[in-house]
């Protein structure tokens, strides 16, 4: 660690508890966040994780109001999830807990009402839009209209989701509210704005040239943000699910979301520490580590910092590595389309493989750009590296130590130049590892763990022990210590980033685990990695360490873990072989997703284009005299294609209706129909023919007619109204 630094606290964003996680999420923020907290426990490090629902803001609201209950419904649900999933892959938080508890929002508040007090806001007084029939003012997302850029209908008023343009409510046409429909009024409303202007120059200093070492792609949206200028931000809303604005006057209105969510991480660490919170956020020797995806960053480079700054007793981030973003299937994620791989999904679907999908994840991290998750490329890492090289290696071993030595590490008879080379390298890819960690960089940490695996297969490959076991029993004894050596620095190498695998393998090795440190205990380095605080998250871990050997983080490079007597576990494979049924299935479950919503959005864009007639008085509707009757002969009307000539009994009389159905029904399919008619439409005639009356028709969205039929046969006559 660095050295003016005594602990890390590791947030990770907050995820809107309006939805589960998806693999996005995890590649972009959690699998690396949690690599990176096991590895400094493995060290010993003082290290505190924090994360939670962010269980505020419109979208929740709006999810609440299409499904009929209240947001708080809607947040209790997926927090439970969200929370459940996290700690099913092993991404163990010291503490998982949620905005909308009272410790947030008391703490929240105060932090508001700290910076209301010393004049840190401006208040301003602007016109927003508001909808006299609710009585609300609306938020962005509660405007709808025709988007200015591409045209289209059932924009909102902060986006236009059909060509991706970033809106303000005053650009839409004819613009609508969400909740009654009617059209929206401008009124005055009084917001609190955090004056980001006056900490530009102190944000030039503190970023552009106090942390050039930040990720590029960090750094780079930092400096086009600062050199575009920032303007004042307002930090509440007019809408009723939030912390309330705690000043007088301030009814109706909520602290905004982004205002309230990073303190959430602040909040969590109260929840979690009572006593001893402040350690962590206001002392000079915390280092304060943001794990976030690329969508977040002005939020936590810019914005929450100067926040902290402007309240002044908190320290600010030492580094946000913020991913860029994973696509799926060569397509954006997105929940809104259900084009997503989902976390609680998965592990119902994958049950024992979390670590594939850890592994993939961070192999396949968009670090440095947007990558892509594939099934086929998932199941490619799995088979031909995992289960090839890591598993293979790791059961050769150890399946030729019980055959040949009734399960106990042999003793290292026979030692040759190769073993020694082999096991010089172990120090070099631990320094690897550790570099790449510390700097933020996980897929290269991960290769350089998996280069140990396959120095051992290839080791395994060369030396060939089962051959040299027929003449050599000496040397087989050296092999095999060898090749146990590798497997133990797997142990410890894979704690971080496969922590189920790195547990399985302990357990075929025998040996327990010693890093991590209790900050209810304050114990250190005796505390098993899996095991973490958060109480309910416990019971869902099994794992219980076994006494004795312990392997920790410190002795992983050394030649010699495990020392030769030692008795092995039971030979258990580590990972298992993804079929290819598996990942068709996976892909035609995309593709079903895929298709419903195609449909679905097609479904509503011809809705949405559908007029709506102009209001008709019960009056208007009073004059028209619509029965049931039933078709007694058709036939086409000569030299047209659309018409018929129907027959009809209408319970009142027998009567002749020309109906341009012949593209939809032949003469033979209308005869014996009971259908509904305008009886009393005025008269025509078409095409010579007298037409009394009109037959309704529905027109389907592709343009294709059907006829109207009651749901059981009545009596021809029967007034429908
Ligand atoms: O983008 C998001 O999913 C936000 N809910 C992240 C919030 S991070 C922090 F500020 F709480
Ligand atoms: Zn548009």
């Amino acid at each position: 660690m660095d050295r003016k630094f005594n602990r890390t606290l590791v947030t990770c964003a907050l995820p809107y508890a309006n939805g589960p996680v998806h693999i996005g999420h995890l590649a972009g923020v959690y699998v690396p966040a949690d690599i990176y907290v096991r590895y400094l426990r493995m060290k010993g490090e003082d290290v505190l994780f924090i994360c939670g629902s962010d269980e505020h803001g419109v979208p929740i609201t709006i999810k609440a109001k299409k499904q009929g209950c209240t947001p708080q419904d809607i947040v209790d649900k997926y927090h439970a999830i969200i929370k459940k999933s996290f700690y099913g892959l092993g991404i163990n938080f010291d503490i998982y807990s949620r905005t909308s508890s009272e410790t947030h929002a008391k703490n929240a508040s105060a932090f508001f009402r700290k910076l209301y007090d010393e004049g840190k806001f401006i208040e301003k007084e602007s016109e927003q839009y508001y909808d006299e029939e609710a009585k609300t003012f609306l938020a962005d997302r509660y405007i709808t209209g025709t988007c200015p850029k591409c045209g289209a209908e059932g924009a909102y008023g902060d986006q236009c989701e059909k060509c991706g343009s970033t809106l303000s409510p005053d650009e839409l046409i004819n613009p609508k509210s969400a909740l009654s429909g009617s059209i929206p009024v401008k009124k005055k409303t009084k917001h609190w704005y955090l004056p980001l202007d006056k900490y530009e120059p102190w944000l030039k200093e503190w970023i552009l040239d106090g942390h050039k070492e930040w990720r590029s792609n960090v750094y780079g949206q930092c400096k086009s943000w600062i050199d575009g200028g920032l303007q004042p931000r307002a930090v509440s809303r007019d809408l009723d699910w939030g912390v309330p604005v705690p000043v007088e006057g301030a009814e109706g209105k909520v602290l905004y979301v982004w205002f309230d969510a990073p303190i959430g991480y602040i909040s969590n660490t109260q929840e979690l520490l009572p006593q001893s919170w402040e350690k962590w956020w206001k002392s000079e020797d915390t280092k304060l580590v943001h794990f976030i995806g690329k969508d977040n960053i002005v939020f936590h480079c810019i914005v929450f910092p100067s926040m902290l700054k402007a309240e002044g007793s908190y320290i600010l981030p030492d580094n946000v590595p913020a991913n860029e973003f994973l696509n799926l299937e060569g397509d954006k994620i997105s929940t809104s389309r259900n084009w997503a791989v989902w976390l609680n999904e998965y592990l119902e679907e994958f049950p024992g493989q979390e670590d594939v999908l850890r592994y993939v994840l961070c192999a396949n991290a968009p670090e440095t750009k947007d990558n892509d998750f594939t099934w086929k490329d998932f199941q490619a890492r799995n088979n031909s590296e995992l289960v090839a090289i890591f598993g293979n290696f790791v059961n050769r071993a150890v399946v030729l130590t019980h055959k040949y030595f009734g399960g106990k590490v042999p003793a290292d008879l026979r030692h040759e130049p190769v073993d020694t080379e082999v096991l010089a390298q172990i120090p070099e890819f631990k320094k690897a590892i550790e570099e790449n960690l510390e700097n933020y960089k996980f897929r290269e940490a991960l290769k350089e763990a998996m280069n140990i695996a396959r120095l051992g297969n290839k080791y395994l490959t060369d030396t060939e022990p089962w051959k040299v076991a027929k003449t050599d029993m000496d040397r087989t004894a050296s092999i095999l210590n060898v090749s146990l050596q590798i497997c133990a620095a797997l142990a410890v190498a894979f704690e971080p980033f496969l922590p189920f695998s790195a547990e399985k393998l302990r357990k075929i090795l025998n040996v327990g685990i010693a890093a991590g440190y209790d900050h209810r205990t304050g114990e250190q380095g005796a505390v098993p990695t899996n095991l973490f605080r958060d109480g309910e998250a416990a019971a869902l871990h099994t794992g219980a360490e076994p006494e004795g050997l312990c392997l920790t983080w410190a002795a992983f490079g050394q030649p010699e873990l495990l020392p030769a007597g030692h008795q092995l576990g039971e030979a258990v494979l580590l990972f298992s072989k993804i079929e290819d049924s598996v990942i068709e299935a996976q892909v035609e479950k995309l593709k079903a997703s895929k298709a419903a919503n195609e449909a679905a959005a097609k479904a509503e864009e011809e809705l949405s284009v559908a007029p709506q007639k102009p209001e008709c008085s019960f009056e208007d509707f009073e004059k028209m005299d619509i029965r049931t009757a039933t078709v007694l002969e058709a036939e086409r009307v000569p030299k047209t294609d659309k018409l018929l000539k129907l027959t009809i009994d209408t319970g009142i009389d027998r009567r002749t209706i020309v109906s341009g159905i012949a593209e939809y029904y032949t003469p033979e399919q209308m005869l014996g129909q009971q259908i509904c008619i305008l009886a009393n439409l005025a008269p025509r005639k078409i095409r010579g023919i007298e037409s009394k009356g009109m037959i309704l028709m529905a027109r389907q969205s592709d343009g294709k007619m059907r006829f109207i039929t009651p749901q059981e046969i009545l009596a021809n006559g029967a007034e429908i109204g």
